[in-house]
């Protein structure tokens, strides 16, 4: 996927009108179909995305549906296709791109309408699959007991892999989800990257093995790496997915 070219903002110029295409379609609304409604708006200083579709809400269309919470690029739930890439709307500036911005929910995830889709649901279930938690080494855990130390560059291995917001952009950038619903993506790989790291984790590589070692996990990524390039926190998604099929060939192997 090409990267955005920025367009330098020039004083001396009159403000641009952006076109923006927007893929509508609410499936709960009975006989209607998918459509492309195109707004115009007129671009400020400094104009993201998120403030581009805030205005056209709050000025021409209040019925238009998208996500947001924090405008930081810290929930992940603004995420959506821009000029057919994913991307984070509030990290998006409409500078970036030429003045026709055309912009679609992010594909896989179950559509609630227009922008907005449900990626709590799809994480969720991959969670729940993949037991995205750390299973302690002991049964029971004495709060009283100082948690043992770690060692401070493992800790920090952890804690880069942990910054995954759960955005969905990786999801939505995989050609491999589309043929293979059941696959569980970069974003979840990368959890069990993760936890396979973390030394309070009790579970093996025989146990990963059970959860990943197939194609619906480690096996079936095509290295289409379209999931790294579009990471907004810039995760080493195709370099992890690589190191745990190394790992997961050589367990299945010994099997
Ligand atoms: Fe978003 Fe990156 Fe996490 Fe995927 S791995 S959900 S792109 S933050
Ligand atoms: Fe998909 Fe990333 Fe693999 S885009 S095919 S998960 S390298
Ligand atoms: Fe939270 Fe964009 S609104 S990441």
């Amino acid at each position: 996927m090409s990267e955005p070219q920025t367009v330098a903002p020039n004083d001396h110029e009159p403000p641009r009108r952006l076109h923006i295409n927007v893929l509508r379609f609410n499936p709960r609304e009975a006989g209607t179909e998918p459509r492309v409604q195109t707004y115009e708006i007129e671009e400020a200083h400094g104009m993201t995305l998120f403030l581009a579709l805030s205005e056209i809400r709050e000025k021409q269309d209040p019925s238009l549906q998208f996500d947001f919470v924090c405008r930081a690029g810290i929930c992940g739930s603004c995420a959506m296709v821009i000029n057919g890439r994913p991307g984070l709307a509030c990290r998006t500036l409409t500078t970036q791109f030429g003045s026709e911005i055309t912009l679609a929910p992010l594909p896989v995830f179950e559509l609630i309408g227009d922008l907005s889709v449900n990626t709590g649901k799809w994480m969720r279930a991959m969670s729940e699959r993949l037991e995205t938690w750390v299973h302690m080494n002991e049964a029971g855990v004495d709060l009283h007991k100082m948690e043992e130390r770690m060692d401070p560059a493992l800790a920090e291995e952890v804690y880069e892999l942990d910054r995954c917001i759960e955005c969905g952009c990786c999801v939505g950038a995989c050609g491999t989800l589309r043929m293979r619903p059941g696959f569980v993506g970069a974003v979840g790989l990368n959890k069990i990257a993760r936890f396979r790291l973390d030394p309070r984790d009790n579970r093996s590589d025989d146990d990963y093995y059970e959860l990943v070692g197939d194609d619906e996990g480690v096996f079936g990524c095509m290295s289409l790496v379209g999931c790294q390039d579009v990471c907004p926190k810039n995760l080493p998604l195709a370099t992890q997915i690589a190191f745990l099929r190394r790992k997961m060939l050589a367990n299945g192997l010994k099997r």
